[in-house]
């Protein structure tokens, strides 16, 4: 037990594995030393575009290297073969997370899975979850009506996620009002992934529909992913820890109540 509060048991520790980490900054001497700070305190590091152009694939490595795991967040969308091959590399990479936009085909979601498990089984690698991204929560009603979707924003995010289960898409990234609907749509063991949270005790940033840690792993989330609250935190390890306690009180709450998945 360590003298740090809050002090979290010890099956609550394990949830820093279902805590990512978005490391949304510009320069690998950055990425490293947030890295340094957290890696003992977080299990999985996001790199998205922002970092990764800046950066490349060697900044994947470095967080590799201090022992945690990476989700990269580098969404794609393309024809099956090329996203595919794209999956393949992230594999070889080292990946644990890569995600791809769900709008862009069942073919392409399939294929993808099936060529990154087929390389990994033959070159004896661990095989990356594949996420799937829905609608992104920057688009409206009206913005899906001019790209030629008429329905409702929240039917499209379940229809789309219901073809990446199909497809073999292990899970998606899904705002914190979507992770009831897509639970209950896709059942148990599809893996959600929330952005979009904010501990109780802090303000809101750009972030407009939020729950806290706790109600997220309540409605059923698998891992949640925070950036700015714990980046900008005066003390970035205590926001980590607080957080995770947030967290640990929705998921064994959620374990007790009979029926819900936590
Ligand atoms: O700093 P903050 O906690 O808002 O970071 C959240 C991370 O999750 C960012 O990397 C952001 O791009 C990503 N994200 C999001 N909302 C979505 C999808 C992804 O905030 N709907």
């Amino acid at each position: 037990m360590s003298g740090r509060w809050p002090y979290l048991p010890p099956r609550a520790d394990a949830l820093r594995h279902r805590l990512i980490f978005a490391l949304d900054v510009d320069t690998p001497a950055e990425a490293e030393r947030l890295v340094r700070l957290l890696a003992k305190e977080v299990g999985i590091f996001k790199i998205g575009k922002q970092l990764f152009l800046a950066a490349g694939p060697e900044v994947v490595r470095m967080v590799l290297r201090h022992g945690a795991d990476v989700f990269l967040d580098l969404k794609f969308h393309d024809i099956p073969h090329t996203v595919a091959k794209a999956g393949v590399a992230a594999a070889r990479l080292g990946v644990r997370f890569f995600d791809v936009h769900a709008s862009g085909s069942f073919e392409m979601m399939e294929r993808t899975h099936a060529e990154v498990t087929r390389a990994c089984r033959r070159e004896g690698i661990r095989r990356p979850r594949i996420l799937a991204v829905t609608v992104l929560t920057s688009l409206n009603k009206g913005d899906l009506r001019r790209v030629g979707v008429a329905d409702e924003v929240e039917h499209q995010v379940v229809r789309l996620a219901r073809l990446a289960r199909r497809a073999g898409m292990d899970g998606v990234v899904a705002a914190p009002l979507e992770i009831a609907r897509i639970r209950r749509a896709c059942g148990r063991g599809f893996l959600i992934v929330t952005p979009g949270v904010r501990p109780a005790s802090t303000g809101l940033d750009d972030q407009k529909r939020v729950l806290t840690p706790e109600e997220a792993m309540r409605a059923g989330a698998d891992y949640l992913v925070l950036g700015r609250p714990i980046r900008d935190a005066r003390d970035p390890r205590g926001a980590v820890r607080e957080v995770i306690a947030e967290m640990a009180r929705g998921y064994f709450a959620a374990r007790l109540r009979p029926g819900v998945r936590a």
